[in-house]
């Protein structure tokens, strides 16, 4: 059996309706908090290649879904950098910041490949496990997301001290975002020679930036990591996720050639369709709509399908799955995708 995320990726397949959860494998779901108590350090469970691959599956086991995404995390590529990084629970990531342009030459490039052999070990390990029929989906986060992280040092709304550097150390900025084009597009490409069938690259804060940044930052970089990409491994799809891109959303479908838009909540996705008509469209479910409301999931997904009906489209959430959403809610949604499906 051929795999529905490929043929509506890359043959374009119409009404094929795939469907998966950004942030499937997670607090969500008691199996996986199991796993999680054996490690107080969330990113030794990263690297635990047995244990990556038993979360990954979880999702498939449970819903059925169309593609596995690899447990990882975007933060692995600073620590393979030699950043210091970290997760406290309830806090999310912490991270000693980048503050000067002279720490950005200290980054220890030669060593990112070799740090991040479990990644590329747990993705053989499931690749095997895997149905032929289901894709596994490798990831990374676009620079400009792991640069807001690298610089901020934790999560924030705004990411101000991350968009004034990239103002103030406009060369020291690119300096970083060059390195992690390089490391980001060498990573990714392992994960697709260890087995990845297809890559996301999330962008989550690319809509903090004005236009002009934006095309620097977010269209840029990406740009060149898809290319290099298809250079390298020309049947692999690439599926671009830049959040609350907005307006600019036709120009990186455009200037991108990414083969996959995920779209976040706040884009109708008929205007979606509008501003990249070549690609297919993945989202947009309210994650927290799934967490609330059954009865309004039901008809929101059915919605989704009928304003996609006849172009590419993966069924997917607008962001992450929150961990208070109750099961029942997350299997209404795959038993609605497929009962519309047939
Ligand atoms: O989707 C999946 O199931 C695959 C795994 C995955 C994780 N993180 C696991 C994770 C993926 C694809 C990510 C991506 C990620 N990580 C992004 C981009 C997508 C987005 O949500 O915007 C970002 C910005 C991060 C950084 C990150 N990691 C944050 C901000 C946090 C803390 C917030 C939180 O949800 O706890 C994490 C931790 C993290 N990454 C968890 C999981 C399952 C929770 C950690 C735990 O179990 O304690």
């Amino acid at each position: 059996m051929s795999k529905r995320m490929i043929a509506c990726l890359k043959e374009k397949q119409v009404d094929h309706y795939p469907f998966w959860f950004m942030r499937q494998a997670g607090r969500y779901l008691p199996e996986y908090r199991k796993i999680r108590e054996s490690f107080p350090d969330f990113l030794s469970f990263c690297y635990t290649p047995d244990a990556a691959t038993e979360v990954t599956l979880q999702p498939i086991t449970r819903f059925d879904c169309d593609a596995a995404i690899l447990f990882s995390d975007i933060l692995v590529i600073p620590d393979a950098l030699g950043q210091e990084v970290g997760f406290t629970p309830g806090h999310g990531p912490k991270l000693r910041p980048i503050e000067t342009a002279a720490e950005i030459t200290r980054l220890e490039e030669k060593r990112a490949e070799e740090f991040l052999q479990p990644v590329f070990q747990a993705v053989r390990q499931i690749r095997k496990s895997l149905a032929e029929e289901k894709a596994l989906i490798g990831f990374a986060g676009a620079p400009w997301t792991v640069a807001c992280y690298m610089i901020e040092g934790e999560g924030s709304k705004e990411f101000a001290k991350a968009r004034q550097f990239a103002y103030r150390e406009p060369i020291a900025f690119s300096q970083l975002i060059d390195c992690l084009v390089r490391v980001t597009t060498a990573y990714l490409s392992e994960q697709i020679k260890a087995g990845a069938d297809v890559v996301q690259l999330f962008d989550s804060w690319a809509g903090l930036l004005p236009p002009d940044e934006f095309k620097r930052w977010v269209i840029e970089p990406t740009q060149q990591i898809v290319s290099q990409l298809k250079t390298l491994h020309p049947d692999i799809p690439v599926i671009g996720f830049a959040r609350c891109a907005g307006m600019m959303l036709a120009d990186y479908a455009n200037s991108t050639d990414v083969d996959g838009l995920g779209i976040d909540t706040s884009m109708p996705l008929i205007k979606a369709r509008e501003a990249a008509p070549k690609q297919a469209l993945q989202g947009n479910l309210d994650p927290l709509l799934l967490a609330t409301d059954k009865a309004r999931i039901m008809t929101q997904t059915k919605r989704m399908m009928k304003d996609m009906k006849g172009t590419p489209y993966i069924v997917n959430l607008g962001h992450g799955i929150v961990p208070h959403t109750p099961i029942d809610h997350v299997q209404a949604f795959c038993d609605t995708v497929r009962e519309i499906r047939g």
